[in-house]
């Protein structure tokens, strides 16, 4: 542990376990939130005083009047998306000035858009099932270095430069390489530099500003986007986004060491989810499936596709305990699995026979593998209004008690609920 008031938060599943809800609620108490990966391909949905807010990009500290927000150099940015987002909370009365983006975080322009979505039409039943925001374009082009960065758009002529250096290669891509149309260059200019000028002022080294706060001693969040099976390296490669949702993604894409990181908060759902393709071997596709899939409302918060459902699985957990360095998890979505009679877990894999206790790297070995389950007994009691662990009944506690044992992680939140009040701490 180390001696500063910092906590990152990781999604533990594959997406969409309650980060943005969990992350509203710590801010309260916090003087800044960071989002250090992605882009606009996630969606944090918060429930506070009877609204409904869905962020993208800007982290969900805004609502609260004295919490600073941070866009961090590792995120993904697209100029049009973020100022529409702005333009949106503001007009809700809300204070956007205490939100800055860093200048070295990479931008996403049309044509990333473009080859995202032509990528995924020309892969057919291979699809990875994006959300075609041009996340993954972007990140190959910071990769390959010809990327054009915040620092770049916000000054008009290095912005035509960049520009200028990349659109005969990038028009020829999406006509030769797919069956794409020729993107205007002056219109992209113009539209481009009036997002970049509204977003100047919002720009600057954040590097700085968030170390001082660290060492100030103040509190600071690092909130997750997507989660720890989508992470580019650890996640179910080829089915994974281009970033790093892994704890240590937080330092990378922040610029900040690892040393000051106090705790790592591992936020899952009380079953699994998946938005988007690949393996997901307790996945129901019944009608129990779809049972939760309804109740729990399990649709996408940025594409609005319906997300698949499937029983908790606790060798995920384990895996993301381990490779983030989980200090604890916080569990939401308890209330969903209410009247559902008998409840299970997957504790470990079978694989042609053998007991694997592990996450397995390949995905090939993964679809062969079948989850070999704990039966637990359900409840019927109405969870929601619960404010501590011990007003749950006796089959949720001992839910919950089963995942700490068979994760070795201890559960400090449990949510019963959308809204900001539905959580308690354990
Ligand atoms: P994120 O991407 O991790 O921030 O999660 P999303 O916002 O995409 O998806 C989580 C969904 O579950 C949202 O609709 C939340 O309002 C909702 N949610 C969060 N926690 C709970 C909970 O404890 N119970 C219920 N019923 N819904 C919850
Ligand atoms: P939050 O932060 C769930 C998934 C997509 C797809 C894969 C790659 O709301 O939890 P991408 O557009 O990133 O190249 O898509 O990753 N995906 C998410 N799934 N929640 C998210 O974010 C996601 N962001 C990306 O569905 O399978
Ligand atoms: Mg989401």
């Amino acid at each position: 542990m180390s001696k500063y008031n910092t906590t990152v938060l990781v999604g533990a599943q594959w997406g969409d376990e309650g980060k943005g809800k969990i992350a509203d609620i710590l801010a309260e108490n916090a003087d800044m939130i960071v989002r250090a990966q992605g882009g606009n391909n996630a969606g944090h949905t918060i429930i506070a005083n009877g609204k409904t807010f869905k962020l993208h990009l800007v982290p969900s500290g805004i609502l609260y009047p004295n919490c600073d927000c941070i866009i961090g150099m590792g995120t993904v940015i697209d100029p049009k998306a973020l100022t529409e987002e702005i333009k949106a909370l503001v007009k809700l009365g809300l204070n956007l000035s205490r939100l800055k983006i860093d200048l070295r975080a990479h931008v996403i322009l049309p044509y990333h858009i473009e080859q995202d979505i032509l990528s995924e039409t020309a892969l057919n039943n291979l699809k990875i099932g994006t959300t075609k925001k041009g996340i993954g374009p972007a990140y190959m082009d910071k990769t390959k270095r010809s990327g054009i960065r915040m620092c770049d758009i916000i000054d008009p002529l290095t912005f035509k430069q960049k520009l200028e250096q990349t659109w005969e290669y990038k028009n020829k891509y999406l006509t030769q390489m797919y069956d794409g149309t020729k993107l205007d260059f002056t219109k992209t200019l113009n539209e481009y530099r009036e997002y970049a000028q509204f977003l100047k002022p919002y720009a600057i080294d954040t590097t700085i500003l968030l170390y001082k706060t660290i060492v100030s001693g103040k509190s600071v969040i690092f909130e997750g986007a997507q989660g720890t099976l989508l992470d580019l390296d650890v996640g179910t490669y080829p089915f994974v986004t281009s970033s790093h949702p892994v704890a240590g993604g937080a330092c990378v894409g922040s610029g900040i060491g690892p040393t000051f990181i106090n705790s790592v908060l591992g936020i899952a759902k009380a079953y699994t989810t998946r938005v988007g393709a690949g393996p997901f071997i307790t996945e129901l596709d019944d009608d129990l499936g779809r049972h939760i899939q309804e109740v729990g409302q399990e649709i996408g918060t940025t594409t609005g596709r319906s997300r698949r459902c499937g029983w908790l699985d606790a060798v995920i957990l384990r895996f993301a305990a381990r490779v983030n360095g989980l200090t604890s998890l916080a569990i939401n979505k308890l209330d969903t699995l209410t009247n559902i009679p008998v409840l299970k877990i997957a504790t470990s894999y079978n694989f042609k026979n053998q007991v694997i206790d592990d996450f397995v790297a390949d995905v090939n070995q993964l679809q062969h593998c079948t989850p070999i389950y704990r039966d637990f007994e359900g409840w019927t009691q109405d969870i929601r209004q619960c404010k501590s662990f011990k007003e749950l009944p006796k089959n949720a506690k001992l839910y919950l008690q089963a995942i700490q044992e068979l994760t070795q992680c201890p559960i400090s939140m449990v949510g019963v609920g959308p809204s900001r009040e539905q959580c308690f701490y354990m």
